[in-house]
Order: C-alpha cells, then sequence, then structure tokens
C-alpha cells in the first residue's frame, strides 16, 4: 500500500515513514522540507498519485489559537481537495488527547481539524494521543533561556512517539474507522521532572521552574483534562525507559 504521510519530517510522522517501510509498504512524506507545502497546496497532488491513504502528522509550532486554527484547517482542507482529485480513499489524523475538552490556544486548532476531519468527505480515522516522551526535549528548545528553563504544571501520561507511530500504521492498514480509542503511556508524570530528567540525561543542570499558566487553558493542564478515561490503550514503554534507551545528549 501507497501511505503519504503529512509531517513525515516530524517527530511522530518520520517514524511513521519508517515503520510504513519496514513493514513492506511504500511511504512519501509530505512536508515543505520535502517539496510539499500543506498550507498553499505546492506539490501536493504529485505527492498523492498512486496513494491509499493519507496520514496527518504535521504541526505548526504556535501558542496562538488564531495561528493553530488557520494552520490546521487550511492543511485539512488543502489535503481533502487533493485526496479526492488523486482518489485517496482514507484520511487519518492524529490528534491529542483532550482537544475536545480544552479548545484553547494550540488545542483550538487541533479541534478544528477533528471538526473538519470528520465532516470531511474522505472516509476517515481520528486517534487521539497524549504527549510524546520527544515532549520534554521539544519544551526544553522552547523554553529554556540560559541556565533556566520553564516548565509548566501540567498533569501528562506520555508515550513513545515510535508506539504512536506503530499504532496509526496498524490503523492505516485497517481502513476507514472513525473516532478510535485514544492512546496513552504507561504511567503518568509531571513535566518538569521528565526536562530535569532528560537535561540531567544530556549532562546539562540548568534549573527547571515549574509555573502554574494562568487561565483556562493552564487550568486544563493542570486539572487532568488532558489525561485519558479508562477506554484508553496504553503504550508499554515508560519516559525512564525510553530516555535510558537513547544517547545523552539527542
Ligand atoms: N508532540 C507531541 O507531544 C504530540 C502529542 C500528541 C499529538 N501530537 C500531534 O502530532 C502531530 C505531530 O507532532 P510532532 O510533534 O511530531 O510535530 P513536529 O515534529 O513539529 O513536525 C511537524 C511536521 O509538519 C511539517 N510541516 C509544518 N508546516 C508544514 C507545511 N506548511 N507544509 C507541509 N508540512 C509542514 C514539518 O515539516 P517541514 O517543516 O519540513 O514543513 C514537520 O514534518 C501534531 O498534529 C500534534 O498535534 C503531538
Amino acid at each position: 500500500m501507497k501511505i503519504a504521510v503529512a509531517g513525515g519530517t516530524g517527530a511522530v510522522g518520520s517514524l511513521v515513514v519508517e515503520e510504513a517501510r519496514a513493514r513492506g509498504h511504500e511511504a512519501v512524506a509530505l512536508a515543505r522540507s520535502a517539496g510539499v507545502d500543506l498550507t498553499t497546496g505546492r506539490g501536493l497532488d504529485t505527492a498523492l498519485e498512486g496513494v491509499a491513504v493519507v496520514v496527518d502528522t504535521s504541526s505548526v509550532q504556535t501558542q496562538s489559537a488564531k495561528a493553530s486554527t488557520e494552520f490546521f484547517t487550511t492543511a485539512t482542507r488543502m489535503l481533502h481537495h487533493a485526496e479526492l482529485q488523486a482518489g485517496v480513499g482514507h484520511h487519518l489524523a492524529l490528534s491529542i488527547v483532550g482537544a475536545d475538552r480544552a479548545p484553547h490556544d494550540y488545542y483550538a486548532g487541533k479541534r478544528a481539524q477533528e471538526l473538519l476531519v470528520a465532516e470531511g468527505p474522505v472516509p476517515w480515522t481520528l486517534l487521539r494521543a497524549t504527549q510524546f516522551h520527544e515532549f520534554a526535549p521539544q519544551m526544553l528548545a522552547r523554553l529554556g533561556f540560559g541556565p533556566l528553563a520553564l516548565a509548566p504544571t501540567m498533569r501528562t501520561q506520555p508515550i513513545a512517539a515510535r508506539e504512536v507511530a506503530e499504532h496509526l500504521v496498524t490503523l492505516a492498514e485497517q481502513g476507514p474507522s472513525g473516532e478510535v480509542a485514544p492512546l496513552a503511556g504507561p504511567r503518568e508524570e509531571n513535566l518538569a521532572r521528565m526536562m530535569r530528567a532528560h537535561d540531567r540525561a544530556a549532562g546539562r543542570r540548568r534549573a527547571v521552574l515549574e509555573i502554574a499558566l494562568p487561565g483556562p487553558f493552564g487550568r486544563a493542564l493542570r486539572d487532568g483534562t488532558i489525561l485519558t478515561g479508562p477506554d484508553a490503550v496504553l503504550g508499554r514503554q515508560s519516559f525512564d525507559e525510553w530516555l535510558a534507551e537513547r544517547a545523552p545528549g539527542r
């Protein structure tokens, strides 16, 4: 089967490409660095020739609800349009646990994406996952300031991006399934502790200061809104196991 991975050069998307190829599928990445722009449609028609399923793992780095909504709605509409032209029969989108309950900041765009996918013209699957273990280094890169890094107070049950990628390829193989059970890691963690542990493993000793973000989004991060319920599928690898497996400094 030929699988196109929107955001196929990103943290989880690159692992979806790897996993699809390991299972004998043909996989192409849709990303600006691969000549495809999801916000303008550049390169999309050619890239989707012969594709059976599009797995959307694209993302934008913003905390603005407006910018996030603009990106995810434009990219989803562009993908739908090109999928119809190319005869793609399955649109599989990756969203975040809590996007339907905490529609603020970045999550507003994810919620808008979810609604468009469910109402869209292409048979679909929607998977919500919790934060990836890779979220810790992503936050250190975004919120590290010299000897200091900031960590929003956050209840999270993170999962290895590799396990999310494996699950996405299985869902791609299964065909359109609508909204499926959410995916989370094996145990709840504290983001500040994850960031400190990641720094220590990389030989850094930054002070990681935990801050309670104000407003409804900050509250949602703290009160369990972005955790899964009992219906979740749980991954196997804990954050500490994932960290131990990685080379220091990566
Ligand atoms: N990170 C998490 O903890 C987490 C948890 C749950 C769900 N998710 C969801 O998983 C998805 C992937 O997250 P991630 O952290 O793996 O993302 P990421 O590493 O930031 O990767 C983003 C990808 O999107 C591509 N992209 C950005 N703008 C584009 C454009 N205009 N046209 C084409 N491609 C574009 C990037 O490639 P180029 O820059 O080359 O274009 C890159 O391949 C997101 O939808 C996110 O909401 C993430």
